[in-house]
């Protein structure tokens, strides 16, 4: 049975491919453009799991190299669509960039989703759907508020075609799922978030701090209406978001009765300040990182985290790592990655 999952060496795609090969008797074919990752994360998962894949250098937003991959495995069952753009900031400085790359590379595997039949979609989207919130945890039912940002309005307008798509297809089903903010690497130490340029994501940015790659983190923001003034987060290992792919994927194949569009939530249900994620960090890393409270960043939201009591009956999934797990990972990645420099 053949997977195919777009983003295939980036950060989420690679641990779920690792996830796959190593849990499921599944063909991985994955798909990237590098533009935020490198084709030499095929080799750290070939080295992990010991297992070749095929991949394919292809911008999704080109259809008809998209449908090549498409023509050239007409037995594909299942599609991740990991594939995106996903820095916040980034999208807030240039909105057109977003909105093209991440909607016309959706749109477009749904063309070849519904050309060749494939009965079954995993869309990744984001708990940034959500907006600002008054009410915490999040259950996938509270209502969708103002996305913050450009890359918050992608994954929105992304479940919502999704969503439109899936009901007019009959033998199609899928799969969104609301990812909060997933961090951490895998256990080997081998594989984790390759930031390109200067990363943007809090648990990079502390690694890549004490290890002397950059000079000082900066907290955005000690003024918001939170327990100790810092934004609050739903950290979850990414060992567990790719695991709950795997999952999921396994139901829509599995289960007939499985519902044809669901959104699942997936974080921990725990919500981590700033503060307390740099703290846990110190903990295990065994140093004191340099910081200091700056000011905020644009298209932050305040406190998110997640119920997740749906991603536990309907997929079956329970996150099994603590944000002490997440940060050592990444701190054992980091050091990794540093040797090999
Ligand atoms: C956002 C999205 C998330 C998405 C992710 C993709 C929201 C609520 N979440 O995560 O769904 O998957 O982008 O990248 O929009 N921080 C610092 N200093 C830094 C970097 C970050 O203080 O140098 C703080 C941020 O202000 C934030 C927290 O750390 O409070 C986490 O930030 P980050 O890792 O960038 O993720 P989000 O923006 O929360």
């Amino acid at each position: 049975m053949k997977i195919l999952i777009t983003g295939g060496a980036g950060y989420i795609g690679s641990h779920t491919i690792i996830e796959i090969l190593e849990n499921t008797n599944w063909e991985v074919i994955a798909v990237d453009n590098y533009s935020n990752s490198s084709e030499k994360t095929y080799r750290r998962i070939e080295k992990i799991t010991g297992k070749k894949i095929n991949y394919y250098n292809i911008d999704l937003t080109n259809l008809s190299l998209t449908e090549k991959v498409f023509y050239e495995n007409k037995d594909i069952i299942g599609i991740i669509h990991f594939a995106a753009f996903k820095s916040v900031p980034e999208s807030v400085e240039k909105p057109l960039l977003y909105y093209h790359n991440n909607l016309n590379s959706l749109i477009n595997i749904l063309k070849c989703q519904a050309k060749y039949n494939i009965p079954n979609l995993i869309f990744s989207s984001s708990c940034s759907v959500y907006g600002n919130l008054d009410e915490l945890p999040v259950t996938e039912n509270t209502p969708l508020n103002t996305p913050e940002s450009p890359y918050a309005y992608t994954k929105q307008i992304g479940e919502k075609i999704v969503d439109d798509f899936i009901k007019i297809n009959p033998t199609l089903k899928a799969i969104s799922l609301r990812y909060f903010n997933p961090v951490g690497a895998h256990k080997s130490g081998l594989n984790g978030e390759v930031p390109i340029a200067r990363p943007n994501n809090l648990v990079p940015y502390i690694t890549q701090t004490a290890i002397g790659k950059l000079e000082q983190l900066t907290v955005f923001g000690g003024d918001y209406a939170t327990n100790d003034g810092t934004c609050i987060r739903d950290y979850v290992h990414v060992c567990d978001i790719a695991a709950a792919h795997v999952q999921a994927l396994q139901k829509l194949i599995s289960d007939k009765n499985f519902p044809k569009h669901s959104i699942i939530n997936l974080g921990t249900g725990v919500g981590v300040s700033v503060l307390e994620a740099i703290h846990a960090f110190e903990k295990v890393s065994n140093q004191k990182l340099n910081y200091f409270i700056g000011n905020r960043r644009d298209g932050d939201v305040a406190a998110i985290y997640a119920n997740n009591d749906l991603a536990k009956k309907m997929l079956g999934w329970t996150p099994k790592y603590d944000i002490d797990e997440m940060m050592n990972s990444a701190w054992l990645w980091e050091q990794n990655l540093n040797k090999k420099q």
